[in-house]
């Protein structure tokens, strides 16, 4: 299971609370000054086309936007949004359903793409490139196919694994757009924009020891901030400031770089258990008790951010930064891994 912090709310409250936080218009949306300005361009360009967009893809690490900004894509061009998910289509029966019921100019969202099933992928490129649908009646020797043309529809799909999306696939999308994980200057305004939201009262001093801790991650600087919001209520003044922020989220085990227990164990397990490694991937999940995929997709992106892990041909390795992290000498054979 994934740390409650870094999932996607699981539980309603918590994804109503991150709902009622989600930036609805490209203008609300913080950070990314170049990928706004990018699809500001595509967005308007069509719009004065009266076209539909070219097809979308949204890559990035969790909680960074993906979600949102497919939302923000069908709101600034006035149009609906139909969600779907990769896992979800498992037929390719599923899509044709879902694509024969779309009208012209909706915005299809299909998330985690990087996991539709093969046969499922293949129905999408002929949806894509000509709008069409090609569909098999009957079976054995009498099977036919039969070809429906499909309203001028946009794709927008997103994924945390842009590595695993096939090469048909992606050359089909007209903008690529990768999510990075935000600057200290944009989560200090997410904060700041959530609390006054969420009618919390909280100082640049709190702001900013929130988004200190939280990982680049728009999503966690949301939930570290309603973490301080409660303790702030039950154990201060309902005020936030630099000082009650600190004592939250040490309770709440999130260090002063937004490291939290699953990357305290990967560290620990990195630095000390291997001596800065290189460890494979696998063993590294064993030892912290997750899923080789969500150290992958969710720990490592951030660690490696941070400069304290590199991805090697032979495995993870600890580097001199993630040494000095946890206070442990380097040894001789990890100082020259680094160099
Ligand atoms: N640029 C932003 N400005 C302000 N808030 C943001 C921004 N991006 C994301 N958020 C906040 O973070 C939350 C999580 O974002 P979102 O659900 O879009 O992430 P995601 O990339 O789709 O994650 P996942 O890969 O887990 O699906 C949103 O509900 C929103 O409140
Ligand atoms: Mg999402």
């Amino acid at each position: 299971m994934t740390d409650e912090i870094l999932a996607v709310a699981s539980d309603p409250a918590e994804r109503e609370a991150e709902l009622s936080l989600r930036p609805r218009n490209i203008d609300e949306f913080v950070g990314q000054p170049e990928l706004k300005e990018h699809l500001g361009i595509v967005l308007q360009a069509a719009s004065e086309r009266n076209e539909p967009t070219g097809h979308l893809l949204l890559s990035g690490p969790p909680g960074l936007g993906k979600t949102t900004l497919a939302h923000v894509v069908a709101r600034e061009m006035g149009a609906n949004l139909r969600q779907t998910s990769g896992p979800t289509l498992e037929r390719a029966g599923d899509l044709a359903a879902i694509l024969t019921n779309l009208e012209d100019s909706d915005i299809l969202f299909i998330d985690e793409i990087h996991r539709l099933p093969r046969p499922v992928e293949e129905v999408l490129y002929p949806a894509m490139e000509d709008f069409e649908l090609d569909l098999v009646i009957g079976k054995g020797p009498s099977a036919h196919t039969i070809r429906l043309d499909l309203p001028r529809f946009t794709l927008v799909g997103a994924t945390t694994r842009a590595g695993l999306i096939t090469g048909p696939l992606r050359s089909r999308f007209e903008l690529t757009e990768r999510l990075d994980f935000y600057s200290q200057q944009d989560l200090d305004q997410i904060v700041h924009r959530s609390a006054s939201i969420l009618g919390v009262v909280i100082d640049a001093g709190g702001a900013a020891e929130i988004a200190r801790r939280s990982r680049g991650t728009p999503r966690i600087a949301n939930r570290l901030l309603r973490r301080v919001r409660d303790y702030a209520q039950v154990r201060a003044s309902g005020a936030i400031d630099e000082g009650v922020a600190a004592l939250a989220l040490e309770i709440f085990k999130v260090d002063h770089k937004g490291l939290d227990k699953v990357d305290a164990a990967l560290l620990e397990a990195l630095v000390v258990k291997f001596r800065g490694g290189p460890v494979g991937l696998s063993t590294l999940a064993v030892m912290v008790s997750e899923e080789p995929d969500t150290i992958e997709d969710v720990y490592e992106p951030y660690l490696m951010r941070l400069g304290f892990l590199q991805r090697t041909p032979r495995g993870r390795i600890a580097t001199r930064a993630a040494f000095e992290h946890l206070g442990e000498t380097v040894p001789e054979a990890a100082i020259r891994l680094f160099e």
